[in-house]
């Protein structure tokens, strides 16, 4: 579907035990902004999000979209799709008859996103809401994509983001999410979080274990990779829901 970039990475491990792993090297940190405050952010970065955020983002949303492997007729979820990169790609691969829905919290990027999919003269399918409480039934989606979101959640919202994400995927429903890692923590990150320390609502994203995560919610993991950005651990983990 895309192209890996694998070989922009420092590493490209890829784990598949579901076995729960040690004890995490310290404790993840809180994102205490509002959600109205991330709102307002990612709307007025919408028009240039993609010349600021891309050169670090697109390689590893593109690991997650082939990890992921929609095919057509699948019914699938980018939650948080920003300004449509994933949706876009999601959208062709569903084609012809399936279909590919983008949510995202802030109106401005849910219109880069209608423009961006217009302009590759697909049907945009794009909702403007908070990931954590979903506008759609139960069982509605074959697949779930969301890179760099699940971590804007602060920590005790992740378990209940999860259980949202599972409640409007099939019984054999799958998701491949894409998140900052605190699993391979260095210097770049403490550095990082430093930085999202002092300015919460502009580096909102935080580094987060996000196979843990998944294991101890009762995901089955299928597939696991580590790899870096600009020096930060992503981690990109395709599994089944509990
Ligand atoms: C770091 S960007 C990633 C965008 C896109 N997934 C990508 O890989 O390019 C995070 C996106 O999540 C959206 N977002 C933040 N909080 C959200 C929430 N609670 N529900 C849905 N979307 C949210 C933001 O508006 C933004 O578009």
């Amino acid at each position: 579907m895309s192209g890996t970039n694998s070989d922009n990475y420092d590493t490209a491990h890829r784990l598949t035990s579901n076995d729960l792993p040690s004890t995490p090297p310290g404790p993840i940190a809180r994102v205490p902004r509002p959600k109205t405050d991330a709102r307002d952010w990612y709307d007025a970065l919408s028009d240039w999000y993609d010349i600021v955020a891309d050169p670090f983002e697109a390689p590893a949303r593109s690991v997650g979209l082939d990890v992921l492997e929609a095919t057509p007729g699948e019914r699938v979820l980018d939650v948080g799709c920003g300004t449509g990169s994933a949706l876009l790609e999601l959208s062709r691969a569903v084609t012809p008859d399936g279909l590919a829905i983008g949510l995202d919290l802030a109106p401005g990027m849910c219109q880069t996103a209608r423009d961006r999919l217009t302009a590759a003269d697909l049907e945009p399918d794009i909702v403007q809401g908070d990931g954590a409480t979903l506008p759609f039934a139960d069982g509605v989606f074959d697949a779930l994509f969301a890179s760099f979101v699940l971590e804007l959640f602060d920590t005790p919202a992740v378990r209940p983001v999860l259980s949202e994400w599972s409640r409007v995927l099939a019984s054999d429903g799958r998701l491949c999410i894409v998140s900052l890692s605190r699993r391979r923590a260095g210097p770049v990150t403490w550095l990082y979080e430093a930085v999202h320390e002092r300015l919460p609502t502009h580096v909102d994203c935080r580094p987060i274990y996000l196979r843990e995560t998944l294991l101890e919610a009762g995901f089955v993991v299928h597939d696991h990779r580590e790899i870096s950005a600009w020096g930060l651990p992503v981690e990109v983990v395709h599994c089944e829901i509990p």
